[in-house]
């Protein structure tokens, strides 16, 4: 059984630097191109037997050393009562977004077992199709991250009705990230009692917080639920994009591992988050549009910084853009597994 990632999710001794990506199924594989050309995104997120065909898409393409579970953040929002759809130019799209206190009461608490058990079924099926070749990673959507797509209605720029609920009606706000906490710990606790070995929390919109702001309002949320999530015995990865600004804040998070983004140098994020941290991370998506040369040496140059923490994970900085070359995705993880031996 492969269990690098996992030893190293825990700071133990390995092999070699283990690697997965984030985003590593999607739009830039033919393979699942082929399948959407079939199905829309929603009905494949919500078919335990496609799902699971996906996800391991990669494992198979790449050989990368973890699967994620394919899904996305936002589904638990529809249980919630929120309607979702998924457009072609803009994204993701929630109706009537919840923008005071009488629209945080509408939101249900979901029973996910209950409400989600494509999700569950999908887990159980992996778990079996995979047969321990590499573990299967879970995943949330962090409170704040999920506030915004439930405030805004969508993806933002400014994030100006999110921050102006946060600033003029706090006790609305707060009363959202509780919900969502809530939501979050059941939801990532149910997924590694089906079989999930790790759980990663995505926090892609925390980086647009000032510090004190996301010390204040993201923070305590993050922290509890991962508090939480962690009586299931399984690591917990906490993912931040745009992380620099707040790396002393995330610190206190209580992760086992933390994931960094690219626009921080990972010798200066370790610098930050202690020699004791794992992390992970955190090549530039766009460094996979470079000559094959140059992408090994990038993937050295992180290796090295990365011997720095206690443990690490070889990841993007953020997800696969679905413009980029699948070669190029193969070479990276062959030149991580070549280069990331320990002697
Ligand atoms: O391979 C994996 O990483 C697992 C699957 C996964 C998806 N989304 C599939 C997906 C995961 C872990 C996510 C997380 C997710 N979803 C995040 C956090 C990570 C990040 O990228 O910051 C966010 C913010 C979302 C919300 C979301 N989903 C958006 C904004 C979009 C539209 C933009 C885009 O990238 O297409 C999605 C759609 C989505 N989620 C797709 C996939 C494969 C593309 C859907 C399609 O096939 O058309």
């Amino acid at each position: 059984m492969n269990d690098t990632f996992l030893k190293a999710c825990r700071g133990e001794a390995v092999d070699y630097t283990p690697v997965w990506l984030m985003r590593q199924a999607g739009r830039y594989l033919p393979e699942y191109q082929a399948m959407r050309s079939q199905v829309d995104f929603l009905t494949l997120c919500k078919n335990p037997k496609l799902a699971a065909e996906v996800t391991l898409q990669p494992v198979d393409i790449l050989g990368v050393d973890a699967a994620i579970l394919f899904s996305d953040i936002l589904i638990p929002l529809e249980v919630m009562g929120m309607r979702l759809e998924f457009s072609e130019k803009e994204g993701p799209v929630l109706s009537d977004p919840v923008r005071n206190k009488a629209g945080v009461e509408r939101l249900e608490i979901p029973d996910p077992e209950e409400d989600l058990p494509f999700i569950f079924d999908t887990i159980k099926l992996l778990r079996k199709e995979l047969a321990n070749r590499v573990p299967l990673i879970g995943f949330s959507g962090a409170p704040f991250t999920l506030a915004t797509y439930l405030i805004e209605g969508g993806s933002s720029k400014s994030f100006v009705h999110t921050k102006r609920m946060m600033f003029q009606n706090s006790p609305a706000f707060h009363y959202l990230m509780e919900k969502l906490s809530t939501t979050v710990s059941s939801y990532l606790s149910a997924q590694i009692k089906a079989g999930a070995q790790a759980v990663q929390l995505f926090d892609t919109w925390a980086g647009v917080l000032t510090p004190f702001d996301y010390a204040k309002y993201a923070l305590p949320y993050v922290k509890r639920i991962i508090a939480e999530v962690k009586k299931e015995g399984a690591p917990v990865i906490y993912f931040a994009n745009d992380c620099a600004g707040i790396l002393k804040e995330i610190k206190k998070t209580g992760a086992d591992v933390t994931g960094i983004d690219w626009r921080i140098d990972l010798g200066d994020g370790i610098k930050k988050l202690g020699k004791k941290a794992v992390v992970q991370g955190n090549l530039d998506p766009c460094a996979l549009f470079l000559p094959h040369e140059q992408i090994e040496d990038r993937v050295k140059d992180i290796l090295w910084k990365g011997e720095s923490a206690r443990g690490h994970i070889f990841n993007l900085g953020h997800g696969v853009l679905p413009q980029t070359p699948v070669e190029n995705v193969i070479a990276l993880v062959e030149a991580v597994h070549t280069y990331g031996r320990k002697p």
